[in-house]
């Protein structure tokens, strides 16, 4: 047993866990980080946000130079690599889990292998390679993250039936995939296989994709994706799948009810949704409140039933978004030490990483109608934005809703070329409570792919100029 009483005790070393762990050092709080995995950075790093959009790109690469190449006067013969693909997502992986280590190490965060308990209030066992020690903490932190959800009569066997950790590292390009899930695990790595030659059916329960984003938006990129050769099937649900030799057969019934006909595949990708995880935690046994979903509930200081344990992240409710936890991490210690922590949750934007990409904050069209709201909308379509006309891209809008009466805006919902990055500039204005008039009288720089967002802004006030 360890004589050292922590300041704070984090438990998980994802984007919540490790940026919590960070601030915490950099106010003066004596830290350590327990994680069961030998390297940092949680899902986000291993297994999801980093090696899935190191193989967008690559993949992405791939696709251009089979089908955008030609039309940019390039002639090219292209083969797959996909042993070196995997190859360089791993080192990218390797290289950033590292690199939170030297983050560790220079804010003088103990860094502790193995997985947690926690005993007591302020008592925290270890189970790793050295045995087990008793962490001492004046708090605790849980950061414990997500895994995937699984569906009743589809068992993962890590082969031909998947979950996006597989999905991450498949042998060989399936001839066809089939996805469970028309959500971002769904739609990214389904664009993954398809870019790189499999044939991909996405299998959704309701009647769009992206559920929650704005309809207009979302339908655009629908049509984008099946201009690729992704094919959808809506309004069905995978009641269960059998895997005979080589081949995944698929039950798929009507979500209204009805008879069941097959689908068959290669690999079977289920993506629907990630549950929280707090496995062996201890947590209840703590007396920790859950609700009914098992996500551990908190306060508006992130504070969970029992005072001096606190929650972030993918284990409580609200969007599972490695920002989102990373902003929770953050404000939570700062409250800890008596600073205003806050996390501006009707700003947190979503993005979706496929080519077009699709990214978006604040309120939908509908949510703003749906909540009585007067609302002014402006789109402007990236066909009439110069650079995208240069770069060949075509598809997507901006689409800012606004107050009509205040001109506030709203949200805003974009498909087009790095939409991922031109979300930010909307991001601080919904933060920051800016007018569309705001936006549109701010310069952005000529040609390029903002001047759509600045479009869209003088779009609300019917006065777009290039459209
Ligand atoms: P996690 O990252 O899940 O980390 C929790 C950590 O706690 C894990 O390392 C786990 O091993 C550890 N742990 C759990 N229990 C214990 C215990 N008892 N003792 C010790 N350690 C424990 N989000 C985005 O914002 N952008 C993206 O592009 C994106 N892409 C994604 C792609 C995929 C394929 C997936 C699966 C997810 C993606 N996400 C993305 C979601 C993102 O990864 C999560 O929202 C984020 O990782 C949550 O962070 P967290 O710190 O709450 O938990
Ligand atoms: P999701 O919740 O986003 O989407 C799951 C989809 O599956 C939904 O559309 C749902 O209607 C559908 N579905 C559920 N049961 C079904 C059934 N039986 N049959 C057919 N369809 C069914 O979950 P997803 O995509 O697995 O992602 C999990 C989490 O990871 C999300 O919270 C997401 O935010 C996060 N993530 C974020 C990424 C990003 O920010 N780019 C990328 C990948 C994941």
């Amino acid at each position: 047993m360890s004589d050292v009483t922590y300041d704070l005790v984090v438990i998980g070393a994802g984007p919540g866990g490790y940026v919590a762990a960070i601030r915490a050092a950099q106010l003066g709080l004596k830290t350590a980080c327990i994680e069961k995995y030998p390297t940092l950075g949680g899902t986000c790093l291993n297994v999801g946000c980093i090696p899935s959009k190191a193989l967008l790109d690559s993949s992405e690469h791939f696709d251009h130079a089979n089908h955008a190449f030609a039309s940019h006067g390039i002639k090219a013969t292209v083969e797959l690599d996909l042993p070196t693909m995997m190859k360089r997502k791993d080192g990218v992986v390797r290289d950033l889990t590292r690199g939170i280590e030297g983050l560790f190490k220079k804010n003088g965060i103990e860094r502790v292998l193995g997985t947690a308990r926690i005993a007591a209030p302020g008592a925290v066992e270890v189970t790793g390679p050295e045995g087990t020690r008793m962490l001492h903490a004046k708090r605790i932190l849980i950061a414990t993250g997500s895994k995937p959800a699984s569906l009743p009569g589809i068992a993962f066997d890590g082969r031909r039936i998947v979950h996006s950790t597989d999905a991450l590292s498949l042998p060989e390009v399936p001839k066809k995939m089939i996805v469970i899930g028309a959500g971002a695990i769904g739609l990214e790595l389904g664009s993954v296989w398809r870019r790189l030659g499999a044939e991909v059916l996405v299998l959704e329960y309701l009647d769009r994709i992206v559920p929650g984003s704005d309809l207009g938006t979302a339908k655009l990129l629908q049509r984008a994706l099946e201009k690729q050769g992704m094919k959808f099937r809506f309004g069905v649900s995978a009641k269960g799948a059998t895997v005979e030799g080589e081949t995944v057969t698929v039950e798929v019934a009507p979500a209204a009810g009805g008879d069941a006909t097959t689908e068959t595949c290669d690999v079977l990708l289920v993506a629907v949704g990630r549950r929280p995880y707090t496995e062996g935690l201890g947590a209840a046994e703590a007396g920790i409140r859950m609700d009914a979903r098992g996500r551990i509930e908190v306060d508006a200081h992130w504070q969970t039933s029992i005072p001096g344990i606190f929650a972030i992240g993918d284990v409580i409710a609200g969007p599972m978004l490695a920002h989102k936890a990373e902003e929770e991490g953050v404000a939570c210690v700062e409250c800890m030490t008596g600073l205003p922590g806050h996390v501006e949750y009707g700003s947190v934007p979503g993005v979706v990483y496929t080519w077009p990409e699709m990214a978006s904050v604040g309120m939908s069209e509908e949510d703003a109608k749906a909540a009585g709201r007067e609302i002014a909308v402006g789109t402007f379509p990236f066909l009439a934005n110069g650079r995208a006309k240069a770069m060949g891209e075509r598809d997507g809008h901006v689409k800012i809703v606004a107050d009509a009466k205040s001109d506030r805006i709203l949200g805003a919902h974009i498909v087009g070329p790095r939409a991922s990055d031109l979300i930010a500039e909307l991001v601080l204005a919904v933060e920051m409570g800016a007018s569309s008039e705001d936006v549109a009288r701010s310069f952005h720089a000529h040609p390029t792919l903002p001047e759509a967002v600045k479009e869209a802004a003088l779009a609300v006030a019917k006065r777009a100029i290039h459209i």
